[in-house]
C-alpha cells in the first residue's frame, strides 16, 4: 500500500538517494523538507522531481511552525529524518550550527512529530514511524591493526556499543539518536534509528574525501590526505544505504536500532590511490595521478577507525550491499566525470574553492 514518507534532507547527499529510490523503485509518495544550506542541492534530484508522487517543502527543522505546517498539510505516515550538518572538519571550524540543526532541529521536529502523531486515530496512528538517520562515528573508534598484536581479533561497531563520540559532528548526531530513544521511551513516540558508516557515490558535495579527491585530481589539483592517510573508514555505496533506509523505515521494529556498513574497510590512503588507478585508466594524462598526493597536518581527535557490524539488518530485514568497494568507487569515477554540469552547478553556487577535505 502507497504511504506518504516525509524525508527531511531530501536534497543533500544520501537523502536524496533515498528520494531517488521511492520515487523510481516504489509506489510510496515523497515530501522532500530541506532548508538547502550549501550541502542541499535540487540539482540532484532533476530526474525525479517531475513526479506526480514528489513535492518540495524549503523548511528548516529549526522552524517549529513551518515544521507543523508541514505534517499537517501532508498527513505522513512515516518520517524519514536525515537533515543535519555532516561534514566534520565544518564542525570542528563552528560547532554552533551542528548543534542547532543536529540536536535543536531534531528535538523541534520530535515535539512536531509528536504533537501530530498524538492526534492521529486507528490505523494511521498505528502505522506511524519515525525514522531516525545515524552515523556510526557515535560510537567513537576502534583499535586499529598497526596498535595490536598481528593476528588479534579486530572488533566491530554493533548496536549495542557504548557511544564515545569524538568531533562536535559526532557529538551532535549522538546527542539526536538520544533525545529520539528518549521520545520513545517517555511518549511512546513510534522510533527506530540506523547507524551507518561512511558513504559514497553520486552527488556527492565535493568538499567530502572521495568527490573531493576526483575533482582534485581532474583538475591537477593537490589531492590533500590527512596525517599518514592510514585512517580506516567501511564504506558502503550510497544506493545500498538508500536501499536499507527505506527497508528499516518500512519493516524495521520500532524501538530497534540497526547497524548498516558495507564491509569495506580501506584505509584513506589506499581510497585515493584507487582513484587514482581509476583515472589513470579511463583518463590518462603523461604523469600518473598519484603524483598530486600530498600529506597534510591531521584533523585534530581524528579517529583511526570505523567498522560495522551490519549482522543484525541482514539476519532480520534481509538487507545485504549490491555493490562491492571495487564496483562502486570505479561507478562513482565514472559517474562524477560524465555529469560535470552537476557538480560545476554545485561548486558555482558555495563551493568554499580551498578547504581540504581530506577526512570524511
Ligand atoms: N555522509 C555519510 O557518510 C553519512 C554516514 C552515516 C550517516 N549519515 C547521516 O545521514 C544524514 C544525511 O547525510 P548526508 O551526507 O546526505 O548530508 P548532507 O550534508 O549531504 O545533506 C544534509 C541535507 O540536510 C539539509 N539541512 C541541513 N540543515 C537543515 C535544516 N536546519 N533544516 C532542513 N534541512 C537542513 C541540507 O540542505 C542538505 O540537503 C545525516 O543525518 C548524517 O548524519 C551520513
Amino acid at each position: 500500500m502507497s504511504k506518504t514518507i516525509l524525508v527531511t534532507g531530501g536534497a543533500g547527499f544520501i537523502g536524496s538517494a533515498v528520494v531517488r529510490h521511492l520515487i523510481n523503485d516504489t509506489v510510496h509518495t515523497v515530501i522532500n523538507l530541506d532548508k538547502l544550506t550549501y550541502a542541499g542541492n535540487l540539482e540532484s534530484l532533476t530526474t525525479v522531481s517531475d513526479s506526480d508522487r514528489y513535492s518540495f517543502e524549503k523548511v528548516d527543522i529549526c522552524d517549529a511552525e513551518e515544521v507543523k505546517r508541514v505534517f499537517t498539510t501532508h498527513q505522513p505516515d512515516i518520517v524519514m529524518h536525515l537533515a543535519a550538518e555532516s561534514h566534520v572538519d565544518r564542525s570542528i571550524d563552528g560547532p554552533g550550527e551542528f548543534i542547532e540543526t543536529n540536536v535543536v532541529g531534531t528535538y523541534t521536529l520530535l515535539e512536531q512529530a509528536r504533537a501530530y502523531w498524538s492526534q492521529l486515530e486507528g490505523e494511521k496512528k498505528a502505522g506511524f514511524k519515525f525514522h531516525h538517520i545515524s552515523t556510526d562515528e557515535v560510537y567513537g573508534d576502534l583499535p586499529h591493526p598497526d596498535e595490536v598484536e598481528p593476528g588479534t581479533e579486530l572488533p566491530l561497531f554493533t548496536e549495542t556499543t557504548p557511544y564515545a563520540p569524538s568531533s562536535p559532528y559526532s557529538a551532535s548526531k549522538a546527542s539526536s539518536d538520544q533525545l529520539v530513544r528518549a521520545w520513545l521511551r517517555t511518549y511512546k513516540l513510534p522510533t527506530l534509528v540506523t547507524n551507518c558508516s561512511n558513504n559514497y557515490g553520486p552527488y556527492h558535495f565535493p568538499e567530502k574525501l572521495i568527490p573531493l579527491v576526483i575533482l582534485n585530481a581532474l583538475a591537477g589539483k593537490p589531492l590533500p590526505v590527512y596525517g599518514k592517510g592510514n585512517q580506516i573508514r567501511d564504506w558502503l555505496f550510497v544506493e545500498d544505504h538508500a536501499r536499507a533506509l527505506v527497508i528499516v523505515a518500512l519493516n524495521g521494529e520500532i524501538g530497534e536500532t540497526y547497524n548498516i556498513g558495507g564491509h569495506n574497510e580501506k584505509q584513506n590512503i589506499d581510497v585515493v590511490k584507487t582513484i587514482c588507478t581509476i583515472l589513470d585508466d579511463v583518463k590518462p594524462k603523461e604523469a600518473k595521478y598519484a603524483e598530486q598526493i600530498t600529506y597534510v597536518t591531521d584533523r585534530p581527535g581524528h579517529d583511526m577507525r570505523y567498522a560495522i557490524d551490519a549482522s543484525k539488518i541482514q539476519k532480520e530485514l534481509g538487507w545485504t550491499p549490491q555493490e562491492t568497494f571495487e564496483s562502486g568507487i570505479r561507478k562513482t569515477v565514472e559517474w562524477y566525470l560524465n555529469n560535470e554540469a552537476w557538480w560545476k552547478a554545485v561548486l558555482d553556487g558555495s563551493y568554499q574553492g580551498e578547504r581540504l577535505g581530506a577526512g570524511n
